[in-house]
């Protein structure tokens, strides 16, 4: 035993002194290492990683290495490293996101490597701009359904509120009506349980399931709906190939046994980022009055007088509410992704550092988001700053990365301002919204995907 402790001590001793002699002689960026070997800073970092990577970069420049947990973190954070990251064929996005993706939906490595591009590809041409007319009409019709469940008027949770109508709008809409919670306790049950896997999907995605039972079993519980809900689709698939779900084209591209397991992960991104944002959207809006009474000056001309209990939206209709989604891309810059990923496959350069093969090279759009050359007043709620993007174009403003970039830049994201711009459009409409609480703050303690409100942010609603 005493000799198995002493080869193990002597083993750290020589990878550390390896460790030390590479960092002198590579030019490696300064390193947040810590004091417990392995652990390195996961204490500090996990407690509020949003801060941590501010204080870090204020302390030790533009680009940093945080050792957590065994892994090398490597932040870039000036904008000029951008197109690096998001195009370098020195780094990776499926060997950055493989292990996260058998943690978080029980895909083997060999199933993730063979059928994500294929996967990838799919969504994007479900998505793409062109497409989102096969769409649009069932996804307001599916809204206004929703909305309408709200009743004529009461007080409760935004966010909850916003996940309601949502949630089987988006299911109905990407999976098939069939596929869509149908009762009020079938919502209620699906509600609570993906809220329980979504919380947990970051330290899910980490650590083995043993370590979080409760999100586990939300895991396996949402795995089992997936499979039956394929078997529904599959017995079901129409001839037209316009008329496919995008759960039914799923079933046509995935032929290994973890289909279910694909499903998962796409209904994960379809809900997990666009939701928190129309509550956002929502919220930031009812709190600035000029904002909302120019959005509602401008809903009243487009919509014109239409039938308030049974309204539905057509894409000409968003065309006509530019400032509305001038306000959805506000909130998406200032609530956009804490961090996104790639893996550095061979050494890279980045300003005068010399990245390692095998970093975790990270791009935070929360913290781009906040760069005053690019967003005056970064911290403001300004949607009048998007009239300078060619929205029209689909052109975003300079410095705006909250999709990411490059191949693997998120293939909703046409789909997500849709059905943001629908939704806030509508819920405004329908029902004159009161926010009881002020403005929540965003949590600082996830880095993946956009960022959830805490506390509480009601609201009184009363049909219009
Ligand atoms: C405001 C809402 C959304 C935001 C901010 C967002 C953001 C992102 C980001 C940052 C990525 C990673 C990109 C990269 O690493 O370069 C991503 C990936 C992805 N997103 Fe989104 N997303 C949103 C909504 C959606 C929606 C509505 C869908 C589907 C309907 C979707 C589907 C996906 C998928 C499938 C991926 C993974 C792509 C792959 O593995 O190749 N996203 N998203």
């Amino acid at each position: 035993m005493d000799f198995v402790i002493l080869f193990l001590s002597v083993l750290i001793v020589l990878f550390s002194l390896y460790f030390l002699y590479l960092q002198r002689n590579q030019n490696y960026p300064p390193v947040i290492r810590g004091w417990i070997p392995w652990i390195g800073a996961a204490f500090e970092f996990s407690k509020a990683p949003l801060n941590f990577i501010a204080e870090a970069r204020d302390k030790y420049g533009p680009v940093f290495t945080i050792i957590a947990a065994g892994k090398r973190l490597t932040f870039v954070t000036l904008h000029e490293d951008f197109q690096t990251f998001f195009t370098s064929k020195d780094v990776n996005f499926e060997q950055a996101v493989q292990a996260p993706v058998q943690h978080t939906a029980s895909i083997s490595r060999d199933s993730f490597l063979k059928f994500h591009p294929a996967c990838n590809t799919l969504i994007k041409s479900r998505l793409i701009l062109s497409n989102l007319p096969l769409l649009s009409s069932q996804l307001s019709e599916a809204f206004d359904e929703h909305l309408e469940l709200l009743g004529t008027g009461s007080s409760g949770e935004l966010c909850d509120l916003v996940r309601s109508a949502m949630y089987p709008a988006v299911m109905s809409n990407l999976l098939g009506k069939y596929n869509s919670p149908a009762s009020h306790s079938d919502l209620q049950e699906f509600k609570t349980i993906f809220q329980t896997y979504d919380e947990g999907f970051e330290y899910g995605s980490q650590l083995p399931g043993i370590f979080f039972w409760k999100w586990a079993k939300s895991k396996q519980w949402l795995l089992s709906l997936l499979g039956k809900m394929i078997l529904k689709a599959e017995s079901s698939i129409p001839a037209e190939k316009s008329s496919k779900t995008l759960l039914q084209h799923l079933v046509t591209t995935i032929t290994d046994r973890y289909l279910p397991n694909y499903g998962l992960l796409m209904l994960w991104a379809s809900l997990a980022n666009a939701i928190p944002i129309s509550f956002w959207s929502l919220a930031f809006i009812l709190s600035k009055p000029s904002v909302y009474q120019t959005v509602m000056e401008e809903i009243a001309v487009a919509f014109n007088g239409k039938d308030k209990r049974k309204t539905t939206v057509s894409q000409e209709e968003l065309k006509q509410l530019p400032f509305l989604k001038q306000c959805v891309l506000e909130a998406i810059r200032l609530r956009a992704p804490g961090a996104i990923t790639r893996m550095v496959v061979r050494p890279l350069q980045i300003q005068n550092y010399t990245i390692p093969a095998g970093d975790m090279l990270m791009l935070s759009p929360f913290w781009a988001h906040r760069n005053p050359e690019f967003f005056p007043e970064p911290e403001e709620y300004k949607p009048e700053r998007w009239k300078k993007a060619d929205l029209e174009k689909n052109v975003f403003l300079e410095g705006f990365v909250a999709f990411g970039g490059g191949k693997y830049q998120c293939p909703g994201r046409w789909y997500a301002l849709m059905e943001i711009h629908m939704f806030v459009a509508l819920a405004l409409y329908k029902y004159e919204f009161t926010l009881l609480d002020p403005l929540a703050k965003p949590s600082s303690l996830h880095l993946v995907g956009t960022q959830q409100p805490v506390g509480s942010c009601r609201v009184q609603y009363q049909h219009r």
